[in-house]
């Protein structure tokens, strides 16, 4: 069969050719010298890398000045009218009450000093300014015309998500990457832009009820679904702001947010879209479910496509940053050793509490996911999630946060307040001393 041999010819041909060249590429490159480029060019995008990520998570607004200072005019109400904004401006007392931070690393040593010796003025909105020119204002970032003015503002992740350690004056200090700010009132900062049309347009109600829900959120809250189901309060009255979350202590864990909403990069990619208003592009067709979801099915939010798309090519080093971000250890001093010791015990043993809360995540491998009456609470907040559950809260460094409470919403005070509910609802019958060793050992974690 003649034929049907030169049909073969060709390909039999290529094939050998290509494992000629497989054999002499493989002998050519993939030599020691080879791996060794290859280890130390890894080595070397490892450490760009996270430079990079750091530098995304600190300081890049992904284009979100377009709405926080272009269409909200929030800066507007920073500057006030005396530097050609509205209102009466926005003091520096006035911007540290409301929980934002000043990066001290960022000042200049004059003004170091200045403030050391109490002669900056913070009763001055021109000083506010000046600060958001040296770039010190933690998560919020001026843009500047040439002739110095004040013409926009764009938020960061660090925003929520740092903190300062107060090293020079209470809010003032070095960066704390990744620890969440309980002291910031989102919702008043938002309530301030002398525009706030857009989000009444969005949740088709009056600009009213939108401050209405924006000074309910109070400190350490913020509502990123609200923007997906319109909802500003619980049936109860109370906001249904939840409490902002570390982003540190995350590696190894599954399901992010408090009703797991999906893996870290997508709630990256989410919360640069949708919450920050920045310019990128954001599927997840679950959010297009006009029951579940009327305001994102509405406004098509469950498929965002805007150009130039500022985040996605950022979301691969972000990610890589936030990995990076380990919760901090608790300072000796800060909790009872020997009790933490019996805590942990108990934790493993008598409390069950690792069945959920699976060390060193403390959370579970694999879908880490209950239904409300597993954990004894109301239904409330994961019926607004597409799973309808909670997740298991990652534990890490939780003495970090113990501003505003515990759970989702805060509605535990104290860590022993949270044990006493599980101690109710599990049948746990800790005695008094087990349920201090356990606060111990949580304070520990
Ligand atoms: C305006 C405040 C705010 C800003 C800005 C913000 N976040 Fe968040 N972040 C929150 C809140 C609140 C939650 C909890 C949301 C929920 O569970 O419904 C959260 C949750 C998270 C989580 C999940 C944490 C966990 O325990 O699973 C990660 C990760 C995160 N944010 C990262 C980021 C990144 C990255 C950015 C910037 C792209 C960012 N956030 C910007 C407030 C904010
Ligand atoms: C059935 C699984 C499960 C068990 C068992 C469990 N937890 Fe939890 N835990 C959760 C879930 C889910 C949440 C999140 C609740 C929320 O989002 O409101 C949580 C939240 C917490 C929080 C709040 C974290 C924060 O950041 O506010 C603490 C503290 C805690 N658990 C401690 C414990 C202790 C101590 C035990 C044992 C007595 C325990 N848990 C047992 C599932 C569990």
């Amino acid at each position: 069969m003649p034929r049907l041999r030169k049909i073969y010819l060709i390909p039999a041909l290529l094939l050998l050719l290509f494992g000629i060249s497989a054999i002499v590429f493989f002998k050519l490159d993939l030599g020691p010298n080879f791996i060794r480029s290859f280890a130390k060019e890894t080595q070397k995008s490892t450490e760009d890398f996270l430079n990079e990520g750091k530098a995304i998570f600190r300081y890049d607004t992904f284009g979100s000045e377009e709405f926080w200072g272009q269409t909200l005019r929030l800066h507007e109400a920073i500057k006030g009218s005396q530097l050609g904004g509205v209102g009466p401006g926005l003091s520096p007392r006035t911007a540290l009450t409301l929980g934002l931070k000043v990066d001290s690393e960022a000042l200049p040593s004059s003004l170091v000093k200045q403030l050391k010796k109490g002669k900056v003025n913070l009763d001055d909105p021109a000083t506010t300014v000046a600060l958001l020119k040296n770039d010190a204002v933690v998560g919020v970032k001026g843009f500047f015309n040439s002739e110095g003015q004040l013409t926009s503002v764009g938020i960061q992740c660090a925003l929520c998500h740092s903190t300062v350690d107060d090293s020079l004056a209470p809010g003032i200090g070095r960066r704390l990457d990744g620890w969440a700010n309980r002291d910031l009132n989102v919702g008043a900062i938002i309530a301030l832009a002398p525009n706030l049309q857009p989000f009444a347009d969005l949740l088709q109600v009056d600009v009213e009820t939108v401050r209405e829900v924006l000074l309910a959120w109070g400190p350490g809250k913020f509502d990123a679904l609200l923007v997906l189901d319109g909802k500003g309060f619980r049936p109860d009255g109370k906001t249904a702001a939840v409490l902002i979350p570390p982003a540190f202590g995350l590696t190894g864990v599954n399901l992010s947010t408090w009703t797991g909403f999906g893996s870290m990069t997508y709630w990256n990619a989410f919360v640069a879209n949708l919450e920050m208003h920045g310019k990128g592009r954001f599927l997840d067709v679950r959010l297009n479910d006009p029951e579940q979801f009327p305001v994102a099915a509405r406004a098509g939010l469950w498929n965002v496509k805007v150009e130039p798309d500022l985040i996605s090519p950022k979301l691969p080093a972000l990610h890589f940053y936030q990995l990076s971000l380990q919760a901090p250890k608790a300072p000796a001093g800060s909790f009872d050793q020997r009790a933490a010791a019996r805590g942990e015990r108990i934790f493993n043993g008598k409390a069950r509490c690792s069945n959920c809360h699976v060390p060193p995540m403390f959370t579970e491998p694999g879908f880490n996911m209950h239904k409300p009456e597993e954990i004894g609470i109301d239904s409330f907040q994961a019926d607004r999630s597409p799973e309808r559950m909670y997740r298991t809260a990652p534990l890490r460094g939780l003495w970090t946060h113990q501003k505003g409470g515990f759970y989702h919403d805060g509605r535990f005070a104290t860590l022993l307040d949270v044990v006493n509910h599980y101690n109710k609802v599990f049948k746990l019958n800790l005695s008094e001393q087990e349920k201090k060793d356990l606060v111990e050992y949580l304070k520990s974690i």
